[in-house]
This record gives structure tokens, C-alpha cells and sequence, in this order.
């Protein structure tokens, strides 16, 4: 299915071969725009095992992006949830599609409630590791791949050098689509995560396995559940990622550039 899907970007935007992958999530929409310039748009609907957009915030297009550098990035636009409940091989078509593309790098964005105090909402933050609390895999059978350095190290280092006060943490991700209790938020906490969310580590690992090297960013949105005194609503969520959108996007941009 992946194969079919990159054969359809490849008719449809005229560019056989992609370097990198980015998936956008909510507050990181603007990035696209920054990053090069876009030469195709395509609607995620007429690419093979695409779903339609089912939330607000994310555009359901993927483009194709040259970058200064003459490289090929691949915008992906439209990510399937796991909450949708369309089963975890549809979650992960974006990133196989990508390394069907030809991209060696896989960069994941998504907008997450933050466990430590500090990061006030609108604060980036690098995925160093995750920690997969759905109970499911991308990976049938016995495909025993090695999750050591997921969230490539050297490409931490990169962003670090673009950004040294950006900070890092550790991504749970839960299966939503409610918010966790704050009951949920201090097991994250306890077993060492910093950041809760509902995506990215499932499409980490099918990353992986495809042998691509993995960045993570996080948009801390709000504090999580427990963290924060008042309820959380996703307005507030969207609306933190629209007041961040702009330099965050700027800082991924700038990364991306250094690849
Ligand atoms: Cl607090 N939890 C989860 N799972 N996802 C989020 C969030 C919290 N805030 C934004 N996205």
C-alpha cells in the first residue's frame, strides 16, 4: 500500500524522490511554508490509503517542498490518529509512505500536554525517547526491531545547535482521545515521561523499522491534567498551537536548514 501511495505522489507532484519527511501536527502547520518552496500540493484523499482529514488544524494535503539546500522534503499534512480506531496500519501509511518516497529522515511534530511546570504553553520541546502506552505496534509478527537512540541523537544535537535553550523530555503516548486524569499524568510522571500526547510514537516505530532516522518535536500546548489547575479544553490547545505557530515553525525551518 505504501509502494502504491509514493507511486501516487510521485505521478502527481512530478518528484520521484523525497530526502526527508515531515509530519506537521497541530501548531506546526506554518512550517510548510518556511521551510522552501512548495512545487506540489496534493490532496491526501487522491493518495492511496489516505484518510480524510478528521480534525481541525490539520490540512489534509501533502506537499512537496524543495529546500534551498536542492534537497526534497515531503510534507505530510495528514495524520491519522489512533483514536480514530482505524487500526494502527493506517496510523503509520504516512511514514511508510514517506520511506517509500525515498526520505532517510522522518520528522515528527505534534502539539502535547507538558508534565513539567516550567513549560509554559508554547514552549518547543525535542523528543529524547517515548514510552508507547496504547498497547499496540505497527509491526506484525516477530519483528523484533531495536528501539536504542529512536529520537536520533545527532539530530538532537542539531537542533541543539540551532536552538541551545531548546529543552527535551520523554513522550507518552496515550491511545485519547479524552485527556488523561490527572491520576494518568502522575503514572506518566512516575515512570519517567514529561510529555503526554496522542500521537508520534507508533509512527516513530514504523520510522524505524524503516530504517529512518527519527526527530521529535513537541509544542507543549498546555500543562497536563493535574499539572494545570483549570480543565483542559482543545481550544485551548489550538489556540496555544496558533499563538506558537509562527516561531516554532521558524525554529523547525531553521533545523531542517541544518540537516
Ligand atoms: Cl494534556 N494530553 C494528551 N494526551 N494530548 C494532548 C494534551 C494532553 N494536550 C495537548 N494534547
Amino acid at each position: 500500500v505504501a509502494a502504491a501511495a509514493a507511486a501516487d505522489i510521485a505521478d502527481k507532484s512530478g518528484v520521484a524522490h523525497h530526502d526527508i519527511a515531515l509530519t506537521l501536527g497541530s501548531g506546526w502547520g506554518k512550517a510548510a511554508e518556511l521551510i522552501g518552496e512548495t512545487t506540489a500540493t496534493i490532496p491526501a484523499t487522491e493518495i492511496t490509503g489516505f484518510s480524510k482529514p478528521a480534525l481541525e488544524g490539520h490540512v489534509g494535503t501533502i506537499r512537496s517542498i524543495l529546500l534551498p539546500n536542492g534537497k526534497r522534503a515531503l510534507v505530510i499534512g495528514a495524520r491519522t490518529h489512533y483514536y480514530e480506531g482505524h487500526g494502527v496500519r493506517r496510523v503509520v501509511h504516512s511514514v511508510r509512505t514517506a520511506a517509500a518516497t525515498g526520505a532517510k529522515t522522518m520528522i515528527l511534530t505534534n502539539g502535547a500536554g507538558g508534565i513539567k511546570e516550567t513549560w509554559t504553553p508554547g514552549t518547543p520541546v525535542l523528543i529524547s525517547d517515548h514510552i508507547n502506552l496504547t498497547g499496540d505496534s505497527p509491526l506484525e509478527g516477530a519483528t523484533f526491531v531495536d528501539l536504542t537512540d529512536l529520537y536520533a541523537q545527532r539530530l538532537r544535537d542539531i537542533a541543539h545547535r540551532v536552538d541551545p535553550s531548546l529543552d527535551e523530555g520523554v513522550y507518552c503516548q496515550f491511545r485519547g482521545p479524552h485527556y488523561e486524569t490527572p491520576a494518568e499524568v502522575q503514572m506518566a510522571k512516575t515512570i519517567g515521561g514529561h510529555i503526554v500526547g496522542m500521537s508520534t510514537a507508533l509512527e516513530a516505530i514504523a520510522a524505524r523499522q524503516a530504517g529512518m532516522e527519527v526527530l521529535g518535536m513537541s509544542l507543549i500546548t498546555n500543562l497536563a491534567a493535574g499539572i494545570q489547575a483549570t480543565p483542559l479544553s482543545h481550544e485551548e490547545v489550538i489556540e496555544a498551537g496558533r499563538a506558537a505557530e509562527a516561531t516554532i515553525s521558524r525554529l523547525l525551518a531553521s533545523i531542517i536548514a541544518e540537516l
